[in-house]
């Protein structure tokens, strides 16, 4: 890693910096995203499943997903769309890569060094974030972190997961639900009033919540016997009722919470990314925000939910359709297993999404 550049990141002598308030901003300078080539239709899986098109379109919003072939990984959905955001940022090498995932490659090691070797970023530090579908925004206020102390001047930030290799393939539920992809921002250290730059952060987390979501198998609290584990507990479960109840309270609170550290009205927002869960999570979250319809970025029909990847994917896609555009107001709101939630708001800049 080069040495830090002095910056403006040095505490302020009287005490920590205020909540929410960042010396350096991370500011966006580039965005990519990834999807397998394999798509999975409603009309496939109701061939081998008990479901039908019509319940997955009017229950979820979904239409398709993305799968990944046998034998790819989360490490290699997290390349693609990291190359495509570095590309988008111009090939400046990047100082640190942050990884969002879910589905790691291996239990051990984390899969960000082997990305950023893949990627030929030399011996940059790398490591992942495990927030379920709020990866991504944790990670996002990780990377800011780090620039904002004056530790990286440049960072990959990657969402990234293969949800389809933990999913159970007979549960007709999780298998319509998931997809696999990847989405990838680079943040730069700069200025906290120009455009990309985030922030305010809203992060929280509610670990008595934690069994609504689990892979019960593949941890330290199952241990290895050096057997495998009965097959449904290394399979993703949800309780997806409750999962739906509490995603629409802590993600209306957290978008809200941010709002107010912002300082800003909701008829301020132009564009609400969150997380691509369920059309009908989506739209309820809207309505109790106050926010129009036309505010509300859609990509579940597309790609389903694509956990870590959903927030990133979301908004490469929204850029490069130009529902995003350079100057709007972005709200970004996630929600997943921890339970986790997390939020953040930035004015979009003009950089060409690399899809
Ligand atoms: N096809 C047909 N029927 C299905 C089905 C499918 N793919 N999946 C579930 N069903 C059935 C259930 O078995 C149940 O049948 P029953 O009444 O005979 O028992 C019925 O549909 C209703 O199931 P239910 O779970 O109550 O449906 P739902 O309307 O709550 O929708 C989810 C289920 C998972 C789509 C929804 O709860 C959801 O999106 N949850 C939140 C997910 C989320 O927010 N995740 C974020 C963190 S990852």
């Amino acid at each position: 890693m080069k040495p830090p550049t002095p910056s403006r990141a040095t505490a302020p002598s009287a005490g920590p910096v205020p909540l929410g308030a960042s010396p350096a901003a991370a500011v966006v300078c580039g965005i990519g995203a990834w999807v397998p080539p394999r798509v999975v239709t409603n009309a496939e899986l109701a061939r081998r499943l008990d479901t039908s098109d019509d319940w997955i379109r009017t229950r979820t919003g979904i239409r398709r997903r993305h799968v990944v072939a046998p034998g790819v990984s989360t490490g290699d959905l997290a390349l693609q769309a990291g190359r495509r955001a570095l590309e988008s940022a111009g090939g400046a090498p990047v100082e640190a890569v942050v990884l969002a995932t879910t589905t790691p490659d291996r239990p051990c090691p984390a899969t960000a060094p082997e990305v950023a070797s893949r990627l030929g970023l030399g011996g940059v530090p790398a490591f992942d974030v495990a927030a379920v579908c709020t990866g991504f925004v944790y990670a996002l206020a990780t990377a800011s972190g780090l620039i904002a102390a004056g530790l990286a001047r440049r960072v990959l930030v990657i969402g990234a997961d293969a949800f389809s290799t933990i999913v159970d393939p007979h549960d007709r539920t999780t298998t319509a639900i998931f997809g696999d992809g990847a989405g990838a921002v680079v943040l730069r250290s700069g200025d906290p009033a120009e455009p990309g730059a985030l922030g305010p952060f809203d992060l929280g987390s509610d670990g008595g919540l934690a069994d609504l979501i689990t892979v019960e198998a593949g941890g330290s609290r199952q241990r290895s016997t050096g057997r495998t584990a009965p097959a449904p507990d290394h399979y993703f479960r949800m309780d997806g009722k409750s999962v739906f109840r509490q995603a629409v309270l802590r993600m209306t609170e957290s978008a809200q919470r941010v709002l107010d550290r912002a300082g800003l009205r909701i008829d301020e927002v132009d564009r609400f990314v969150g997380h691509q869960a369920n059309a009908r999570l989506l739209d309820a979250v809207a309505a109790r925000l106050g926010l129009l319809p036309e505010h509300v970025v859609r990509h579940i029909d597309r790609v389903g939910n694509t956990a870590a990847a959903s927030v990133p994917l979301a908004l490469a896609d929204a850029a490069h359709r130009g529902v995003v555009r350079p100057g709007h107001r972005v709200l970004l709101t996630a929600f997943g297993g921890g339970l986790t939630w997390g939020s953040a708001v930035l004015r979009w800049p003009d950089c060409r999404p690399v899809l």
